[in-house]
């Protein structure tokens, strides 16, 4: 026994590097925000490995996954416990590693020595929401669908070369089997591999440079206490578990006791339908409604992009050592004014995704056979995803599409336009259709039949213009 042991030591190097590593003592009056770090590992762990036996089931084609969703879900035997624990890991990682940032941005941790540590944790923080948009579009239903469509179109108002980002998400030019297989790779593959190497560097870091220790209003003392018996391993690896523990149960409380919401398969037509983004993204879209035409671009990449640099330059531009937040109000009063940004807009977010496109305001006069057709496809189609007819019935993406009048649009120009967006406005994140010129014809007509300066308003029911029972 002691022979093996001694063995294992020496081929492991147990003394020289393991012992140290696990033993190393850490400032005892740490508090329990500092398991954060070693439970996100954790979490990480169960994704992996919930992850991998999701992957034996699943199907990267658009003619299988959702059915292979619904298998893993209905026939295999703890499927349903296991996605669930999967979906709702995954929203729980988003919480905590936010939370993670910002205790370490209150308590001032990316202060120097610790600014490559901090930049490794932004990464991870961008990894983190990546496996959450790829993960999104795989069970390849209607939510899936429009999130990836309005998600991959953002880049593409930027100059240049944001045409071929977004070429190079989808596999083409829309949302396609090829996205599927391409976002599953990435979510399984790319992924995976990019955030094991930094949680590697990001632990190497915290390491080397130590766990920052509780804020004093001084600068930094310049070593932390090493006397203390608070060593990694056991104890704090030991806190670590019991909170993973607790957060581990409600997670699988809610994989047991919420069914996780499924929608059509992409491309289903449901008078019910009511998309959205996975919530912690629901900000970012509330954000693009506020800017529109050539502003667009300010909400969609402007903020975004500089928000990413700002996290990212974040310890080079303030460089005090001062860790005490009283001793840094500026950064402190901004940090506060994002995160109140951010809630403002979530919350106003899920206020707004309430269900649209169940009826249409339409002119009230009878239709021509060519506006009931652009009125149809309209339906179809989902416009309303994006627009709203005289601010009501739809989503407030686009322009109010009452407005093309007003605006002395022709018909051509509006087939132009819906078209092909982008040939248009470069930086519409409006989606191309697939429709033939007639039908694009009947669109323009239809549109420009909204004129309210002439005719009073009719509201109509989506399953009436499904129906063709509109008079
Ligand atoms: C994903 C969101 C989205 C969907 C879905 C969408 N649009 Fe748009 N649409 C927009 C945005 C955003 C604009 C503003 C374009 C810009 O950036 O210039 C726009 C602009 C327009 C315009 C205005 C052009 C102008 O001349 O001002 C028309 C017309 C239009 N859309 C029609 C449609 C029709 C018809 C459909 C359904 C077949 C549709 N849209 C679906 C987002 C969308």
């Amino acid at each position: 026994m002691w022979r093996i042991r001694s063995f294992l030591s020496h081929r492991l190097g147990w003394d020289q590097y393991l012992k140290p590593f696990m033993e190393k003592p850490l400032p005892a009056n740490l508090s329990w925000t500092v398991t954060f770090g070693s439970l996100l590992v954790l979490l990480f762990i169960v994704q992996a490995a919930t992850g991998i036996v999701l992957a034996m089931y699943y199907n990267p084609s658009p003619d299988h996954a959702y059915q292979a969703i619904a298998f893993i879900t209905g026939e295999v035997s703890w499927g349903r416990i296991l996605r669930g624990i999967h979906h709702y890991g995954a929203s729980t990682m988003v919480v905590l590693v936010f939370t993670h940032m910002l205790v370490s941005f209150f308590n001032g941790a990316y202060k120097p020595p610790r600014e490559l540590t901090w930049v490794t944790g932004v990464c991870l923080f961008l990894l983190t929401l990546g496996f959450g948009f790829t993960g999104y579009l795989l069970p390849w239903d209607q939510k899936a669908y429009w999130a990836t469509v309005v998600g991959t179109n953002i880049p593409r108002q930027f100059p240049i070369i944001g045409k071929w980002i977004t070429r190079i998400l989808l596999a083409g030019d829309t949302v396609s089997g090829l996205t599927l297989t391409r976002f599953y790779a990435i979510h399984t593959l790319l992924l995976p591999a990019l955030a094991s190497m930094c949680i590697g560097i990001h632990i190497y870091l915290v390491r080397i440079h130590g766990i920052s220790e509780p804020v004093s209003s001084s600068p930094m003392p310049a070593k932390p206490c090493m006397e203390s018996e608070y060593r990694f391993f056991p104890e704090h690896l030991a806190r670590a578990s019991i909170v993973f523990t607790i957060v581990f149960s409600v997670v699988l409380l809610l994989a047991v006791f919420v069914d996780i919401p499924i929608e059509d398969v992409a491309g289903t037509l449901d008078p019910d339908y009511q998309p959205r983004p996975e919530w912690y993204f629901m900000w970012l879209f509330q954000l693009l409604t506020f800017f529109s035409g050539k502003l667009e671009i300010v909400g969609s990449l402007l903020i975004p992009i500089g928000g990413i640099f700002l996290l990212i330059s974040l310890p080079f531009i303030s460089r005090s050592t001062y860790r005490n937040p009283a001793d840094r109000p500026v950064e402190i009063a901004a940090g506060v004014a994002v995160l109140a940004g951010i809630l403002y807009l979530g919350i106003t977010g899920v206020a707004n995704s309430r269900p649209y496109g169940e009826t249409v305001s339409i002119a009230d006069r009878s239709l021509t056979e060519s506006e009931t057709a652009g009125l149809t496809i309209f339906v179809e189609k989902e416009c309303a995803y994006c627009h709203q007819i005289l601010g009501r019935g739809g989503r407030r993406q686009g322009p109010d599409l009452s407005n093309m009048v007003a605006k002395d649009r022709t018909g051509d120009e509006l087939v132009r336009f819906i078209k092909d967006p982008q040939a248009v406005s470069a930086w519409s994140i409006m989606p191309k259709y697939d429709l033939d010129e007639k039908e694009l014809e009947a669109l323009a007509d239809f549109i420009l039949s909204l004129d309210f300066s002439r005719y009073d308003v009719k509201t109509v029911s989506r399953e009436d213009v499904l129906n063709g029972t509109i008079k």
